[in-house]
């Protein structure tokens, strides 16, 4: 892709904003005033960590305008669905709850319903949704979202379904008022939108193209954030390894990792997704010298088969792949690995599935996520010829789910005796006796301290592994 100017959201427009909030705090005061409490709202997310983001922006503008979260629909004042278009499943689920909602919106007409998203960005969904679902009083893309106060006060006077999804990308947004609460860990976006047109994947469409935001502006982001309590920061973008590219001065994401590194009171770095064709040796090095940088690496594979990964125009393969493992095995030995896997690509054999399996087998994941091809209108592998039955995706799958979780079975136990350092999150939800974090290779453990009385919260830790499951740890301090 060639290299493209991206501009910035100007002052002027984020100020706009900001004046919309502030009357929307004065409404909000009033109702406070009459209902002796704040007005609340819900969000529910489907989809990717880009997406959770993208709600916790949405939240920190509500608290910011003075609503209040419920975890409950019947007393709820604002419901937001934000949508993830990458799986026909998470749409369905989508159109099921909005079903659902006719009726709560009927018991109570002040309610109010958004939907915003990934879903939103395709045309057919917004005719669908304004066909059938007219109880939807607002619907919003992925590249306004920092217009939500605005078409919030304009939802609030109006009884039909306002609309306003942009078909353009390219903008990145700084500066937008919200109230973002103590993260213990916390995501930061680096980048928005993909150029790479995986041939099975909605992401390009739903989300534009890849732009980046300022190393300054991170890196301040990073360090309110560890002002305010953070100790643990992933870094987002659908291609991290391409973070810099489309910038004025353009940098490299190692780099960027270099400069993260050096803020003081931060403990520890993580960043996701990474992609085979783009990884340079400098991130191996990164994970390897810089004391933050976590030893785990989220690097999608997608399926063994050169064969089908030409195909899903990925740009590398299985060998090419493998390399890159065998040399982030040797530079960090103590690494862990995870992976997407896609089960059912059209034209897949049984034998480009051994390939598949050939790759679990060799790395040896400690956690894969497994999903089976789901055909997305408007991507080109859509209109590929052999598409794979349902029937024989799902036993397909199945075998490859199996064999991910024989091998991460396996690989947990190997920490039994161990000692591993964890970045304490809380009381364990099974035994509050016992308290939960997670190792810098991303294991959830659970475990007994000499003190419960003391306050734990965002401390690192030694625990010493005594026992191992296919999904956790859990051992006692050491
Ligand atoms: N940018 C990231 C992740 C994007 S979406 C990356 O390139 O890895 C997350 C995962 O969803 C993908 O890695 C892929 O495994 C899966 N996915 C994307 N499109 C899909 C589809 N049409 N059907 C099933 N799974 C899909
Ligand atoms: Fe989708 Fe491929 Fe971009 Fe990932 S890299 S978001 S799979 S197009
Ligand atoms: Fe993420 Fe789904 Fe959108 S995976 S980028 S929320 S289509």
């Amino acid at each position: 892709m060639g290299k493209r100017k991206q501009v910035q959201v100007p002052v002027e427009k984020i100020e706009e904003q900001n004046r919309f909030i502030e009357a929307i705090v004065e409404k909000n005061n009033r109702y406070f005033a009459i209902n002796k409490r704040k007005p609340k709202y819900m969000i529910t997310t489907f989809g990717c960590q880009m997406n959770e983001h993208d709600s916790e922006k949405l939240a920190a503008m509500l608290e910011a305008m003075g609503y209040e979260p419920t975890l409950m629909t019947n007393d709820c004042d604002l419901i937001i669905y934000n949508t993830c278009a990458v799986r026909e499943n998470a749409e369905l689920k989508v159109y099921g709850n909005l079903g659902h909602l006719k009726l709560a919106k009927r018991k109570n007409p002040d309610l109010k319903i958004a939907v915003c998203g990934c879903m939103m960005q395709q045309p057919h969904v917004v005719k669908e949704i304004k066909s059938k679902y007219k109880h939807v009083d607002l619907v919003f893309g992925t590249h306004n979202l920092y217009k939500f106060p605005e078409l919030l006060t304009e939802t609030m006077d109006s009884h039909t379904t306002l609309v306003d999804v942009w078909d353009v990308d390219g903008e990145v947004v700084e500066g937008l008022r919200s109230s973002r609460k103590f993260e213990l860990k916390a995501f930061v976006n680096i980048m928005y939108g993909c150029n790479n047109f995986c041939t099975y994947c909605i992401v390009p469409y739903t989300r534009g193209r890849e732009r980046s935001r300022t190393p300054q502006d991170i890196i301040n982001e990073i360090k309110e954030l560890v002002a305010n309590g953070t100790k643990e920061i992933t870094l987002l973008g659908q291609n991290v390894d391409s973070y810099g590219k489309t910038l004025e001065e353009p940098i490299a994401f190692a780099k960027l990792l270099r400069m993260t590194n050096e803020i003081e009171g931060l403990e520890r770095i993580r960043f996701m997704t990474s992609h085979p064709k783009d990884i340079s040796d400098e991130v191996i090095y990164a994970m390897r010298d810089y004391d933050k940088v976590c030893e785990f690496l989220h690097l999608p594979v997608q399926c063994g088969s050169s064969k089908l990964l030409k195909k899903m125009n990925r740009h590398y393969t299985k060998e090419d792949y493998l390399r890159i493992i065998e040399k982030a095995k040797t530079e960090i030995p103590d690494i862990a690995l995870s992976t997407d896997l896609m089960i059912g690509f059209p034209g897949e054999t049984e034998e480009d599935l051994l390939d598949t399996i050939d790759v679990v087998e060799k790395v040896k994941y400690d956690n894969a996520f497994t999903f089976i091809y789901s055909k997305r209108e408007g991507t080109p592998a859509a209109k590929m010829e052999d598409q794979i039955p349902e029937d024989v995706k799902h036993e397909r799958f199945n075998k490859v789910l199996a064999k991910v979780n024989e091998i991460l079975a396996d690989l947990n136990k190997e920490y039994i005796g161990k000692t591993v350092e964890v970045l304490i999150e809380g009381k364990s939800k099974t035994d509050d006796t016992k308290f939960t974090g997670r190792t810098r290779q991303n294991k959830l453990v659970n475990f007994s301290v000499k003190n419960p009385e003391e306050n734990l919260l965002g401390k690192l830790m030694n625990v010493k592994i005594n026992s191992a499951t296919t999904f956790s740890l859990a051992g006692e301090e050491a």
